[in-house]
């Protein structure tokens, strides 16, 4: 596939890059056009190297080969990142004062912005407008993502993480001009690994889990659009890139910081394995082993049920809507009962929205980089099941949450 790359002025264009290894990794022939304005944050030299082809932002360089003209007639796909207030503003009002700008308005095909400013530019009423008047004529525009934006402050207008773009694009291109991002504008709390309770500056009281099915719900939240706040507790693989991270160690620090986190948020999703215990006393210096006096003994207490208090604090993100808060459980059934039994009877007590059901053994779940789970609703849909690796288990998870969040009514 032909693609056109258009690059705008703004401090974002060096995630570009990564963007565009995207799509030549993925076999496509990309030109890159930078604004004037873009290459005093990178080089045409990088553009260069990284596609393969001649880069050039002037309607005069090659006139024999028209360019202003050649490059959108071919482009089967023409996408812009970051899209300027500038470019937003340019391409609504159909101006062509450079290349990139006269390919917009040759593009044959679907043509995509990633828009990246500040939030008061992106809310701008001028703004706002030109993206209304763009996506009335079938252009696509992504909603920026929420977060850290250039200096110390946050809120909308982050340029979307490269495979965002490039999974939107994919979609574009497949057909779906009415593609959305199931979690566009959301904000999604993920805790994930598992907790450590100190019984001395050694030793800790821990868990099986790794967080690798934590990391890859965080990965198929970031990807649906989601702003993703990530609370991690110990694990064996690194966070997702793309999302903000909160790093706990105990059940308590988790609890404080998932509670922080899912304040405002529009989904809170405890994959955590979180102690339902730890000790009563932690020993400032080690516990010895002595000849002269017995064992020690571990008392435990009760930690908090953080579940049952996010469910208490419930609040909704920026658009208002209720909180869809989502649970797991990781389950053993015995003579008592069934596995599906005890998460059924947790889901009523617990009073969350989804929970997503493991069946535990020490060879299953835990470290393993597939997953078997069953996620059960209060708003008494059917059981589903779901199956395969962690990362297509997530996106179970993740479309599952996306039709609650969309079409289920209002929680209480
Ligand atoms: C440090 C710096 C960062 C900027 N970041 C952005 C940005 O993220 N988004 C934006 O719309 N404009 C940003 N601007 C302003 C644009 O560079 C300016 O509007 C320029 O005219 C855009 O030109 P272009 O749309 O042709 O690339 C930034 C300017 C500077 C100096």
């Amino acid at each position: 596939m032909r693609i056109v790359l258009g690059v705008g002025g703004g401090i974002a264009a060096y995630k570009v890059a990564s963007l565009l290894r995207l799509f030549t990794e993925a076999g496509h022939d990309v030109t890159v056009i930078p604004t004037e304005a873009s290459t005093r944050f990178i080089g045409t030299a990088t553009w260069e190297a990284l596609s393969g082809n001649p880069v050039s932002n002037s309607v005069f360089d090659d006139v024999p080969l028209v360019n202003h003209v050649r490059l959108g007639h071919e482009a089967d796909l023409v996408v812009v990142a970051p899209a300027t207030a500038d470019l937003l503003a340019k391409a609504a009002t159909g101006q062509a004062g450079d290349l990139l700008t006269n390919t917009l308005l040759m593009a044959h095909g679907p043509v995509l912005f990633a828009p990246a400013m500040h939030t008061e530019m992106w809310q701008h009423a001028a703004t706002r407008a030109n993206v209304e008047t763009l996506r009335a004529r079938g252009t696509a525009v992504l909603e920026p993502a929420s977060g850290r934006l250039t200096g110390a402050d946050s809120g909308p207008g982050r340029l979307p993480e490269p495979q965002v773009i490039f999974d939107a694009a994919m979609a574009l291109v497949q057909g779906q001009s009415d593609y959305q991002m199931p979690l566009a504008g959301r904000t999604v709390t993920i805790t994930a690994g598992g907790t450590r309770e100190p019984l001395d500056p050694v030793r800790f009281l821990g868990n099986r889990s790794s967080g690798k099915q934590g990391v890859a719900l965080a990965v198929a939240a970031r990807n649906a659009g989601a702003t993703v706040r990530f609370v991690a507790a110990h694990m064996e693989v690194p966070p997702p890139a793309g999302v903000e991270v909160v790093r706990v160690e105990t059940a308590l620090q988790l609890r404080e910081a998932a509670l922080e986190a899912a304040n405002g948020s529009d989904v809170v999703i405890m994959s955590a394995a979180v102690a339902d215990f730890r000790p009563a006393e932690i020993s400032d210096t080690k516990i010895k082993k002595r000849d002269d006096t017995a064992d020690p003994v571990i008392t435990l207490v009760r930690n908090p049920d953080i579940l049952q208090e996010l469910v208490e604090q419930r609040n909704g993100g920026a658009g208002g809507a209720p909180q869809l808060i989502v649970g797991f459980a990781a389950e053993t059934g015995d003579s008592q009962g069934g596995v599906l039994a005890y998460a059924e009877a947790k889901l009523q007590r617990k009073g969350c929205d989804l929970l997503v059901v493991n069946h535990v053994g020490t060879d299953k779940v835990f470290g393993q980089d597939s997953n078997s789970v069953v996620i059960l609703s209060r708003s008494g849909a059917e059981p589903q099941e779901a199956s395969g690796t962690k990362t297509e288990v997530s996106d179970a998870i993740i479309s599952r949450i996306s039709f609650e969040l969309n079409h289920v009514s209002p929680r209480a």
